[in-house]
């Protein structure tokens, strides 16, 4: 459940003092942003974060291994990004490959080349990943997919230096900087002889674990704001989210964590143009108490109630039913309080500053039920 003041901190989008806070959080921004951090630097100002970005700020000038570690969509490439344009090596190439998606046939001479005839196919000699990061960072992405026999040849790679292109005998001497990552627990995989313990011990000498979203979404407001800044820049509507959506946000577990998020904030934008987004807006799931419909913006539809906080309510150009809207309000309300409060009736009456007995009696009018 969610603390009081990490809700306070989500919904700090309302009055003017919670505007001056915004812009606190701005200014952070800025700072995040500046050349010496970098363009790749995680948001977010949580404890756990704040731990990642020390252990970057820690490693990065050196050349030692570096391992992520972290749940899908929790910014593992992003790390690497990062520690690699805080480096010495920031001004040559940072080569990613996903050790997961290439074929256990095709990845050998994906990174380390191939010479003209190779294989069936090798029609030229082609360079691999390795060389392609010479002087740089070369990034072995989803580490935990790699087959066994590769990782056999990745070890020698990385204990002597040295590797020879597919079809090739010429060794070639390679300078690059190895940061792994996976989302796989690699020690379970060990105890089930699927990864080798030698190339573990090779790659962990720094280890980095990207924290899920659920466990510091004191981040959240930071991250919307990015991602919309993001979104917005790529020629989509800037989206903006009501406290009670932001609240409601807090709530739910994320398991496709950061991405996740950015996927949704980029779908808003398209389905909600210039919309504030109300709790109505979100997607069903999204949603901490029982809404279940996805309403049409104001700017697309002005019939209908439209259910959102009081500061960004608008009258309709042809008026509106305001018992029928206020008693909507009330219900989603009176939901959300219980939601809240896992149905306890007495604490959701507290939060709506309210007499148990008439929150009873309203409950049993909207035949509302404690648990949904
Ligand atoms: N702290 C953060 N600040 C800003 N953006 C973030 C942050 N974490 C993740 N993102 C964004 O979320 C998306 C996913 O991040 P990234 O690809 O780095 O995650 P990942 O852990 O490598 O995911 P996967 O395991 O699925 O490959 C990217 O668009 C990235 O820019
Ligand atoms: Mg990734």
């Amino acid at each position: 459940m969610q603390s009081k003041d990490t809700t306070s901190s989500i919904c700090s989008a309302g009055s003017n003092q919670e505007t001056v806070r915004y812009k606190e959080v701005g200014a952070q921004h800025l700072d995040q942003n500046s050349p010496k951090k970098g363009r790749y630097r995680p948001r977010g100002h949580s404890r756990q974060l704040a731990m990642v970005h020390r252990l970057i700020d820690q490693v990065a000038s050196y050349d030692t291994s570096v391992l992520i570690l972290g749940e899908s969509g929790t910014g593992k490439e992003l790390v690497a990004r990062n520690i690699h344009e805080l480096s010495s090596r920031a001004n040559k190439p940072f080569v990613p490959v996903n050790c997961g998606a290439i074929p256990a046939e095709l990845i050998e001479s994906e990174l380390f080349g191939h010479e003209k005839g190779a294989f069936t196919g090798a029609i030229t000699s082609r360079k691999g990943r390795f060389e392609m990061a010479e002087g740089g960072t070369l990034f072995l992405d989803e580490i935990g997919d790699m087959d066994l026999s590769m990782q056999v040849k990745l070890l020698r790679v990385l204990q002597e230096r040295t590797y020879e292109r597919v079809g090739g005998n010429e060794s070639h001497r390679c300078n690059v900087r190895i940061i792994a990552a996976t989302h796989r627990n690699l020690e379970k995989r060990i105890a089930a002889g699927a990864f080798r313990e030698d190339l573990y011990y090779r790659l962990s000498v720094f280890p980095i674990e990207t924290p899920p979203l659920r466990d510091r979404i004191d981040d959240l407001p930071e991250l919307i704001e990015h991602l919309a800044d993001r979104a917005a820049s790529k020629g989509h509507p800037r989206v903006r989210f009501s406290r009670p959506a932001l609240a409601s946000l807090s709530h739910y577990p994320w398991p496709g964590n950061v991405r996740e998020l950015s996927n949704l904030v980029e779908r808003l934008a398209i389905t909600h143009p210039r919309c504030q987004i109300d709790l109505p807006a979100l997607p069903p799931k999204y949603c901490a108490g029982d809404f279940d419909a996805e309403v049409p913006c104001p700017d697309t539809s002005a019939h209908g109630a439209i259910v959102t906080s009081p500061e960004f309510v608008d009258l309709p150009a042809d008026g509106l039913d305001l018992k029928d809207y206020l008693r909507t309000i009330e219900q989603r309300l009176i939901k959300q309080a219980l939601g809240e409060t896992d149905g306890v009736v007495a604490r959701a009456a507290r939060l709506l500053h309210m007499r148990r007995t008439t929150l009873v009696e309203k409950m049993r009018k909207y035949d509302v039920r404690a648990h949904a």
